[in-house]
């Protein structure tokens, strides 16, 4: 089966066949196929062949031949790209650079997709699927694969109008309504079930929450009992690479996995109380007053490190450090705790930077994840709607 990448072509042949039909119960006992890209040995672009290992249902070690059709970006040049891209952004250890890609089979389904994990501790780009139609069921699950593995799946070139960002969004679950902005009212009167990132102001209105300044570090919605468990942002219109407003994502297994032991003993079976007042940007939500002593906060209480259900794996939870207070402690104490726990958990060793084109979806784990913003210069647009999948799990 041929496969048409943004940058690859790729043709997938079995014991030295090609696979003519995507359906092919011949190979039902494939499972996961990982292709490593090799320094090419020809430079024409003609069909080259790998053999590759991959698993099968049964165990055993199977061989497949891959050939590459056309590679129009040679290693040296995707190293290049690597380079300008973590100058872009400036402290991070990784810039987002693509280093493998996986074809995966699931039930002998060839799908016509390919998904490349990025070079850093969290993330992953899928590509080959327009997210505006409909998604094979197969698909879905890959998605779903993906995000509960790299926990921040990356897709390019996208146009999805409204309905169709709902339509994808709802492939994972029921949509969860945005939580109040400081302005009392939906940004989208006929789709209230999404958010407006923007700081772009229409007859002296804004047309979308956050404005231009930075989104410090935070989980989504963490003040609610049960926190929403996805989030999805579609870019519209993006200021120039130069003008800043990139987002950050931090993976909190890898941050509880590293932490040092006194830290992981003072938060153990610690619960923290996670502020509804205030939005990531710092600006008080309309009916909330702002909080003056962190013993009265307001909103959802959290145990500081959550257990995933399904793998029972640990990750840091700190939802947001504004106006927390982890319950039982004196304020200094807590104070103290929290900041020793954030700064640990947000270095750059923990984190990925995506820098915004236009047509970007990302989709993230909003429970294992901390995301942050940068500000970006006040004169150029942002524009991007948002959505958020129910989540389904009491943070334990
Ligand atoms: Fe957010």
């Amino acid at each position: 089966m041929a496969h048409a990448g943004s940058d690859w072509l790729i043709l997938i042949a079995a014991g030295g066949e090609t696979i003519k039909n995507p359906v092919s119960t011949r190979n039902a006992a494939l499972r996961n196929i990982s292709l490593n890209f090799l320094p090419p040995k020809s430079r024409n672009g003609k069909a080259r062949s790998r053999q590759v290992a991959f698993h099968s249902d049964r165990g055993r070690p199977h061989a497949l031949h891959v050939s590459l059709l056309s590679v129009p970006r040679s290693l040296r040049a995707m190293r290049h790209a690597r380079d300008r891209r973590t100058l872009a952004c400036p402290g991070l250890a990784a810039g987002g650079e693509l280093q493998d890609a996986q074809i995966r089979l699931y039930g002998g389904v060839v799908m016509s997709l390919a998904i490349k994990n990025l070079n850093a501790p969290l993330g992953a780009e899928i590509s080959g699927l327009d997210l505006s139609k409909p998604i094979a069921p197969n698909e879905v699950r890959t998605i779903e694969d993906v995000w509960r593995e790299r926990l921040v799946v990356v897709f390019h070139d996208q146009k999805l109008l409204d309905p169709q960002l709902i339509a994808f969004s709802k492939n994972f679950g029921e949509l969860d309504p945005p939580g109040p902005n400081p302005y009392g009212e939906p940004f989208l009167k006929d789709h209230p079930e999404l958010n407006v990132i923007s700081n772009v102001v229409e007859n002296g209105k804004p047309i979308g929450n956050l404005g231009d300044g930075e989104a410090v570090w935070h989980a989504d919605m963490t003040y609610v009992e049960v926190p929403p468990k996805a989030a999805m942002l579609h870019s519209l219109e993006v200021p120039p690479p130069e003008a800043g407003g990139n987002t950050y994502f931090a993976n909190m297994f890898a941050a509880y996995e590293a932490l040092p032991a006194e830290l992981k003993e003072a938060a153990k079976d610690k619960i923290a109380v996670h502020d509804a007042s205030t939005n990531s940007a710092g600006m008080l939500r309309k009916g909330y007053k702002a909080v003056m002593d962190v013993r009265e906060t307001v909103g959802a209480h959290h145990p500081l490190i959550r257990t995933e259900p399904t793998t029972g794996r640990k990750a840091l939870f700190l939802g947001r450090r504004a106006n927390a207070y982890v319950l039982g402690l004196e304020v200094s104490e807590s104070e103290a705790l929290l900041d020793a726990l954030w700064a640990h958990a947000t270095q750059p060793r923990f984190t990925l930077c995506h820098r915004w084109k236009v047509g970007d979806v990302l989709m993230w784990n909003n429970l294992s994840v901390l995301h942050r913003r940068d500000p970006f210069d006040p004169k150029t647009r942002r524009v991007m709607h948002r959505s958020q999948i129910k989540g389904n799990e009491r943070i334990h």
